[in-house]
């Protein structure tokens, strides 16, 4: 018999990663809250750029992102040289857990963290440690009981995605001044631009101010480009130089780094989403609560919703609104399973996703 090739070990030990879904059979209009996408979509100027590259898909684009990581140190107040751009947020994560951690490492992340955390931990053949969290909040004394020499990095979603909640900048400082300086903290902001609270700091303060700091930022949330999949990392010279080495040399692809530039420039349409979120995030856990229903506080755009026991759990919430053409997110690979986590939609679809809970409440 021809043996078939073998993975490295632990490769197959690997939960694939399950995104949200988006179609359902025989459903014309599907209300899809399962992916924390933007409820308004793209700026028109984004889409115009995108599109004016349609006679240019023969050209390679440029491998270094400079016009795009010029536009985001001018918008941000960064030094582009340690802007490093991605295949979404996603690449850029895993390039850090292969670079900086390998069999016999650790990698810790919340116990209620983004799930591409540990996968790309154990895709590089480290070992992921999940630490309990508090109030379905990252605990940093938690997270710094746990840290050893092993600990090669720490992922900190802020915010939180699936939880919705965030540590302030005080705490995160904490945080980092208790790591060893050989321990990498990966503050993961992918939601920073929907976040309001005066004591909140996406990490680009630590970035500036120390070498084991990395901060990743992504254009699929806010500026409402997933499907183009642009993210980017601010970071110290020498992290820089570790991910320019080992990332695609062309991975983020023409039209989507002009997409990216015209999206970072249009800051109106930035502020109507954000503004559009501040409205509806809040209406949506109001009446979440007057159903009964318990709710985690967000600071992003979504929300995560507890059910009651069976039968009105959260498995048959998401089975009884799918019927009706509205998708969520079960939460079950979270270790949530009692909750489903809801995105922020427009005013309609948030409306009609109230009445079909309520509905599914008095079943
Ligand atoms: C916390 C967090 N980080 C990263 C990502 C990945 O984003 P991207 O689309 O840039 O790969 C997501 C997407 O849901 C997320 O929630």
């Amino acid at each position: 018999m021809i043996a078939s090739p073998k993975p490295r070990p632990g490769i197959l030990d690997i939960a694939a990663y399950v995104g949200g879904e988006a179609k359902v059979e025989g459903v014309d209009r599907l209300i899809r809250l399962a992916s924390n996408e933007s409820a308004l979509g793209p700026s028109p100027r984004a889409v115009a750029a995108y599109r004016a590259l349609a006679g240019a898909l023969h050209r390679y684009p440029d491998g270094g992102s400079i016009e795009l990581r010029q536009a985001l140190a001018r918008r941000y107040g960064l030094d582009a040289a340690r802007i490093v751009c991605g295949t979404g947020s996603d690449e850029l994560i895993s390039l850090l857990a292969r670079c900086y951690a390998g069999p016999g490492d650790e990698v810790i992340y919340s116990r209620h963290g983004f799930l591409m955390y540990p996968i790309a931990a154990q895709a590089a053949g480290a070992t992921p440690v999940p630490v309990p969290e508090t109030a379905l909040t990252a605990d940093v004394d938690a997270i710094l009981a746990r840290v050893s020499a092993k600990t090669k990095i720490v992922f900190l979603a802020n915010p939180n995605n699936p939880t919705g909640t965030f540590v302030p900048r005080d705490a995160v400082r904490r945080l980092h001044a208790a790591l060893p300086s050989s321990t990498l903290l990966v503050l993961d902001a992918a939601y920073a631009e929907f976040v309001t609270r005066n004591d909140y700091e996406p990490g680009i303060e630590l970035v500036e101010e120390a070498e084991n700091v990395a901060m990743l930022r992504t254009f699929s949330k806010i500026y409402a480009l997933a499907a183009l999949r642009v993210g980017w990392a601010y970071c110290s010279a020498g992290v820089a130089d570790v991910l320019n080495r080992v990332r695609g040399v062309f991975n983020v692809t023409l039209p989507a780094q002009a997409a990216a530039v015209a999206a970072l420039e249009d800051v109106a349409a930035v502020d109507r989403a954000r503004e559009h979120n501040d409205i509806w995030r809040p209406w949506f856990e109001r009446e979440l609560v007057r159903l009964g229903l318990a709710v985690t506080s967000s600071v992003a755009n979504f929300v995560l919703v507890r059910f009651p026991a069976k039968p009105r759990d959260a498995d048959a919430a998401f089975a009884f609104l799918k019927s009706r053409g509205i998708l969520t997110r079960g939460m079950r690979a979270y270790g949530l399973p009692e909750h489903l986590r809801i995105s922020i939609g427009l005013e309609d679809e948030m409306r009609a996703v109230v009445d079909v809970i309520a509905a599914f409440l008095k079943t």
